[in-house]
């Protein structure tokens, strides 16, 4: 399973962070060697050490050898890692998308990652396909519940290939877990002292597992009276992300509904090339990764995006207490941006890994 494992020596401050660094499938294994430069020049300019472990774990090695996650993984990273770091998961020629779920999925479910951080903020109002809208306008974050609903993998067929097939797939939404979300939302709203969040839910159509949502949110809301909280039914607050995104700054929502409302929200600020996003539990390890997924269009072309993979690790700096280096690496993408060296999603020309040499070589030479 091991690839390969290296070290950053600097001058360093701390004890090293070690991450495990799964590059996966498709643009997964473009982007992600770019974000790695890009943190180990952020981490030697802040005299940092950094210990990297890769994983071969993707489609490439399911079809050779038929193994997704191994099943100690998830005790071996909450026991030897800090951070993981994740390109993306899924293969054209894995239909069925096996190992995806089993490695993707496996790893929110089984380290319980029950926070899916994903923050759409405008760097630049030029990437914006909303007319008039500016960088103040488009500041908000995705809390997706990460954990429940109708990613669980409950379900199954009666009748498969018959006439008379039925296909279930139930959405699981349990008191512990829509609270620990609701809760984490409004905490985060606090701890950033902003001021707005809004629950969305589809409680109107789903009266059991939503009416749910509907009376957690009503009971926690009360303790955070210093938060101006609403509820929007999904479909309005699709459309209300649209027509006037500034109304938003904290929205929480169920898994399914979080993952729509993301690749819109990344629309909003110049796509999903750009978006990147944490799988958390607070205090314990997690996995960062972007937004987006494998890309099998512009895979092996040199051509995707690379910033969302960097501010991924951006977000990974922030939650080991990397505090500096998660800014340093956002101000270099907003360098970048300002300064038109982008790929062709942002309207620029440069290649991938170009793009990730000149945010690398924005920090101070490695030492
Ligand atoms: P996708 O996110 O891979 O691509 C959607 C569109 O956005 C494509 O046109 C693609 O070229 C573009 N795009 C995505 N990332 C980009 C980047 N960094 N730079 C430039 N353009 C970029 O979504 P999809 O096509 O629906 O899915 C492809 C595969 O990825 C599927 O197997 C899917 O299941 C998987 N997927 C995995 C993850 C993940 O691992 N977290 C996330 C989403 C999709
Ligand atoms: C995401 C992806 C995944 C999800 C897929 C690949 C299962 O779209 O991380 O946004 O739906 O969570
Ligand atoms: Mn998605």
């Amino acid at each position: 399973m091991l690839r390969s494992a290296s070290l950053v020596h600097a001058a360093s401050q701390t004890a090293p962070k070690r991450v495990a660094v799964i590059p996966g499938d498709g643009i997964g294994k473009e982007v992600i060697p770019q974000a790695v430069k890009v943190l180990k020049a952020a981490a030697a300019a802040g005299g940092r050490e950094l210990a990297l472990t890769e994983f071969d774990w993707g489609a490439d090695r399911y079809l050779r050898a038929g193994t997704t996650l191994p099943p100690d993984a998830p005790e071996m990273f909450r026991r030897d890692f800090d951070g993981i770091l994740l390109g993306a998961l899924g293969d054209p020629r894995t239909p069925e998308n096996r190992h995806a779920n089993d490695i993707l999925m496996g790893l929110r479910l089984k380290l319980d990652l029950y926070v899916n951080l994903r923050p759409c903020i405008l760097f630049d109002r030029r990437l914006t396909p909303l007319k008039d809208r500016a960088e103040k306008d488009i500041s908000f974050t995705i809390v997706r519940e990460n954990t429940e609903g109708i990613y669980v993998g409950m379900g199954g067929f009666f009748k498969k290939g018959t006439p008379d097939e039925i296909a279930a797939q139930e959405d699981v939404n349990t008191r512990k877990g829509v609270e620990r979300i609701i809760r984490y939302a409004f905490d985060l709203a606090r701890r950033r002292g902003l001021k707005r969040l809004c629950m969305s839910d589809k409680s109107n159509a789903l009266a059991f597992g939503h009416n749910l949502w509907q009376r957690v949110f009503a009971e926690v809301r009360c303790e955070y009276a210093d938060i101006e909280s609403r509820h929007l039914y999904i479909d309005n607050l699709m459309m209300q992300l649209v027509r006037d995104p500034s109304q938003f700054e904290v929205i929480v929502t169920c898994n399914l509904f979080g993952d729509i409302a993301s690749d819109l929200g990344a629309a909003l600020i110049g796509g999903l090339g750009l978006a990147p996003s944490g799988n958390i539990r607070p205090g314990q390890v997690s996995v960062f990764e972007p937004v987006h997924g494998s890309a099998p269009d512009i895979a092996g072309k040199n051509q995707a995006n690379p910033m969302g993979a960097s501010l991924a690790a951006a977000m990974m700096c922030e939650h080991v207490g990397w505090t500096a280096e998660a800014q340093s690496i956002e101000n270099a993408v907003r360098a970048a941006i300002r300064e038109g060296k982008t790929t062709p999603d942002l309207g620029g020309t440069m290649g991938t890994r170009e793009l990730g040499d000149w945010l690398a070589n924005r920090f101070a030479p490695l030492g």
